[in-house]
């Protein structure tokens, strides 16, 4: 009867799916044939437009989905903006002051640095000061983080600890100038995941805790693959089967300790843009994490871990490295027939990612602008505005002890 009764629940779900689906693409095909007042002249900005100028023509809608440059602009808005993202594991950080420079899917640079406290914490990499970038290296490690440019220097809580030249201005508050904190945790796992949403509503973190992965494997090794394929592609648990991840280990003991355990590889893909593979057999697990360069192109980061007890061999690892390739060479191929063939939606997981962009345009629509999660509207704030005027004034009298004569070098770290 129990059974009985979730088929039907199934059936309906499946029933109403399909019912709410052409409604849900009508509406977007809507939201981007009526948002003349977003759009104007059939032309509209990137989502970086805060960064840069560059303007792309209105795209085929038919096409869009898997090819439009401003449907990932909306993307990033709506999706990568709220959702919580895979960015390192915690053994990147062996040590306080330890920080990873993370370029996110939605387009913001972030670093990650662990405090004395061994708290993983995350915040926009960006000085609160003239908003040049704070680390400039991928990874480092450091308990004062300071800006190249003036000198400003925060702390691994992402306190303003030092502001040259500021300290005595008038109304000028330290406390108010604290670099942005970003949601970040760490979970059982090992895993460290951000969210950049600034809404207290974000989501909780989900947990993760049957991955596989656990947060005393240390990195095997690390790459990078680039494909010319669209990231929704990869959001099926179909793609990314890395079987090699499940050969045995190269240790003799562990082979041994783990011959009478019969293979459990698992594929997750729990997150938004990340999959997970790991055999307790191997006592590996492979992290790859996907960040859309263009609606056409995305850089794959791999991450590859071992337990403690066991390594894998070259040769396991080396054939881990081959299928990852063969499966971003099949994405491309994948990629290259939906834009011969114009397929749409008929792809795995589309639906959800469907529903949660068309939310956000209604909501955008609704407000008339477009809307970003992820910035903060007092990146710098009105008193350190009025703190720098001053500043230049006593510059432009005493030029030789200027706010703004530090040279980058003597101020690099
Ligand atoms: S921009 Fe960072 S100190 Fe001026």
């Amino acid at each position: 009867m129990a059974m009985s009764v979730s088929l039907l629940s199934t059936a309906a779900v499946a029933t109403i799916a399909c019912l709410l689906l052409p409604n849900l693409l009508l509406y977007l095909l809507r939201y981007y044939s009526q948002d003349q007042s977003l759009k104007g002249n059939h032309q509209v900005a990137d989502v970086n437009d805060e960064n840069s100028a560059s303007v792309s023509q209105e795209p085929d809608v038919s096409e869009g989905w898997w090819t439009s440059e401003q449907h990932l602009a909306l993307e990033k808005r709506a999706l990568f903006s709220k959702a919580w993202i895979q960015t390192a594991h915690v053994s990147s950080f062996p040590k306080s002051g330890a920080y990873v420079s993370v370029n996110t899917p939605a387009g913001y640079p972030i670093f990650l640095v662990k405090g004395k406290d061994d708290v993983i914490r995350a915040f926009h990499n960006v000085c609160r000061h003239r908003a040049y970038t704070i680390t400039t290296k991928p990874t480092g490690s450091s308990l004062v983080l300071g800006c190249r440019y003036h000198g400003w220097s925060y702390d691994t809580k992402g306190k303003l600890v030092k502001a040259p030249k500021f300290e005595n201005v008038p109304g000028f508050d330290k406390e108010a100038n604290s670099l942005f904190e970003v949601k970040c945790v760490t979970n059982g796992s090992g895993l460290v995941l951000v969210n950049l949403d600034f809404e207290e509503s974000a989501p909780e973190p989900p947990l993760l805790e049957w991955l596989g992965v656990t947060s005393t494997m240390t990195v095997q090794d690390k790459w990078e693959v680039e494909g010319a394929f669209n990231w929704k592609l990869a959001e099926s648990a179909s793609c990314f089967d890395i079987t090699a991840v499940d050969s045995a280990p190269a240790s003799v003991f562990a082979a041994l300790h783990l011959a009478y355990w019969s293979s459990s590889y698992r594929h997750s893909q729990e997150l938004l843009l990340s999959h997970v593979v790991s055999s307790s057999r191997s006592g590996a697990a492979l992290l790859l994490d996907i960040t859309p360069l263009s609606a056409g192109k995305c850089n794959v980061s791999c991450t590859l871990l071992s337990s403690q007890k066991s390594t894998m061999e070259p040769d396991s690892i080396n054939k881990t490295k081959s299928e990852v390739t063969a499966s971003v060479m099949e994405l491309e191929r994948i990629y290259q027939d939906i834009k011969v063939t114009g397929a749409t939606m008929d792809v795995q997981g589309q639906q959800t990612i469907l529903a949660d962009v068309v939310k956000h345009a209604k909501a955008e629509r609704a407000a008339g602008k477009k809307m970003y999660p992820a910035t903060r509207q007092d990146a710098v704030s009105a008193t350190c505005k009025i703190a720098d005027e001053i500043c230049s004034e006593l510059e432009a009298g005493a030029a030789s002890s200027a706010c703004g004569t530090a040279t980058a070098s003597s101020l690099a770290w």
